[in-house]
């Protein structure tokens, strides 16, 4: 069977087509036909007695016509009835998040991920590339930032020693990998906040950067960028600018998430600029650096994302488009934005962050998620996106155990849109062999809908976070800062 259910399965009153040995894709289908009346991810997939013939709007709906024919022939008992399948998307834009700054995944492991994702229809990369515990990108003007940036002492796991970027030709090869299987590919470089790495690598680049370290552990860090400097806001530029070049794709993310601003409130320069520019807060603050930065992507001819921050997103010029994790904002106020022209892509944590245990994010939740709220206008709806934070998620291991199965029902949910849940159980059963192909061995079935004392132990485990969150290290150097500040 088919993931993403298609959108429409029409019997043929006809034979079905037995399955030879060795049969592939290539050796089952008799024709291939470009139908200029199709849109561009649209295709039709007839199967009969003799073989498939497909006709498809683009090069782009030939290959998720193919993929679906592999999916048959993976997926059947020796054959496949005869049918015509007419496909095409609910939702233009279908996205996956990895985290790989919290934990490094190599090239390598980066291109099964994107595998998987043209294997279930995906077509957006978006890789959150920096943050406190990690910078993973080579930035040629300024080497320090991810060779000191990039290496974190301990992590919460074994406590051991944790290392990885990409060189630049790593993220062209990233970058060509997606091209080729149709999947565009997102930067995110997250500022002002989540910038410890880069303060770690360049003390001048923090308010106070002076003995900072890479994060060694959870929660958001009081280390933001000292926007107050323009030394600061001119190296970020040239992050930006290097980045813009290798992801050569429409889009930039820029984070702009869960920023604190005691940093800035005790800092000299940001205190002037602030003056400078009669702010009225630091939210007026930041919001100030995000457009600056915004508006200098757009001289690079980027779409510039941001990640939704409840107190900021009034303040932020109307073209930068939200990326709405929901991070405080209610769903009501969101489409109240939406529908005065604000573009938005939706990825909310609850329940399309695949770190979060079963428990909180089950599978039927998943699957059941309508990502464009009732009543929010479609037009400005660019699509949807799972993320996979990496904090508590070390390796591929663990990843796949958390992505599988709940990445083929956001799959589902995005590309077909009226699916039924107890259809995509019974077709997730077929893709044990598609799966493998992915090093997936085992659906997780006990873990799809915790109950009782397991769901317990997994709310424990996930509330157990909070415990390394580091907030009170925030606390103490804090208050080592602000003596600090009174003394100069
Ligand atoms: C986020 O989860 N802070 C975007
Ligand atoms: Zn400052």
């Amino acid at each position: 069977m088919i993931i993403p259910k298609p959108q429409r399965i029409i019997k043929l009153d006809q034979a079905p087509y037995v399955v030879k040995a060795g049969d592939n894709a290539q050796a089952v289908l008799q024709e291939a036909i470009l139908d200029t009346t199709l849109s561009q991810e649209s295709y039709v997939l007839t199967i009969g007695v003799d073989g498939a013939k497909i006709s498809y709007g683009s090069e782009v709906s030939k290959a998720y016509a193919i993929k679906s024919l592999e999916q048959l022939l993976s997926t059947c008992d020796g054959t496949i009835d005869a049918m015509q399948v007419e496909d095409e998307p609910s939702i233009n834009y279908r996205g996956y998040m990895l985290d790989v700054s919290r934990y490094f995944f190599t090239v390598e492991e980066v291109f099964e991920q994107i595998d998987f994702m043209a294997e279930y229809k995906f077509n957006a990369l978006h890789l959150h590339l920096t943050d406190d515990q990690g910078w993973r990108v080579e930035i040629k003007s300024h080497p320090k930032i991810a060779e000191i940036g990039s290496v974190r002492y301990r992590t919460l796991f074994k406590l051991r020693k944790h290392t990885g970027y990409y060189t630049q030709e790593d993220l062209k090869r990233i970058v060509d990998y997606a091209h080729s299987r149709n999947i565009i590919v997102i930067p995110e470089v997250d500022l002002p906040g989540h910038f410890q790495s880069a303060v770690a690598a360049y003390p001048e680049l923090g308010c106070y950067g002076d003995g900072v370290k890479v994060a060694e552990n959870f929660g958001v860090k009081y280390e933001v960028a000292c926007i107050g400097k323009e030394t600061t806001v001119s190296l970020i530029k040239d992050v930006l600018k290097e980045l813009a070049e290798i992801f050569t794709d429409e889009y930039f993310h820029i984070g702009g998430d869960e920023v604190p601003s005691h940093r800035w409130s005790h800092c000299p320069y940001c205190k002037a600029k602030y003056e400078a520019l009669g702010c009225k807060n630091w939210v007026e603050y930041q919001a100030h650096f995000m457009n600056e930065l915004a508006s200098y992507l757009k001289t690079l001819g980027k779409k510039v994302i941001m990640w939704n921050e409840t107190e900021i997103t009034g303040l932020i010029d109307k073209d930068v488009i939200w990326q709405y994790w929901q991070g405080g904002l209610k769903e009501e106020d969101l489409v109240k934005e939406v529908n005065n022209g604000r573009k938005v892509i939706v990825s909310c944590c609850e329940p399309y962050y695949l770190d979060l245990p079963y428990s909180i994010n089950g599978l039927k939740r998943v699957y059941e998620h309508k990502p464009c709220f009732d009543g929010m206008n479609r037009n400005n709806f660019i699509g949807a996106e799972t993320c996979m934070w990496s904090e508590l998620v070390p390796n591929m291991k663990v990843l796949k155990r958390r992505a599988f199965p709940r990445l083929l029902a956001v799959a589902e949910g995005i590309w077909n849109g009226s699916g039924s849940y107890d259809d995509f159980i019974e077709a997730l059963k077929t893709h044990r062999a598609v799966l493998a192909r992915y090093g997936v061995k085992n659906t997780p079935k006990c873990k799809y809908e915790p109950k009782g004392l397991i769901k317990l132990a997994l709310n424990l485990w996930w509330a157990r976070r909070v415990l390394y969150w580091g907030g009170l290290q925030n606390v103490i150097t804090n208050a080592k800062i602000e003596k600090l500040s009174k003394r100069r």
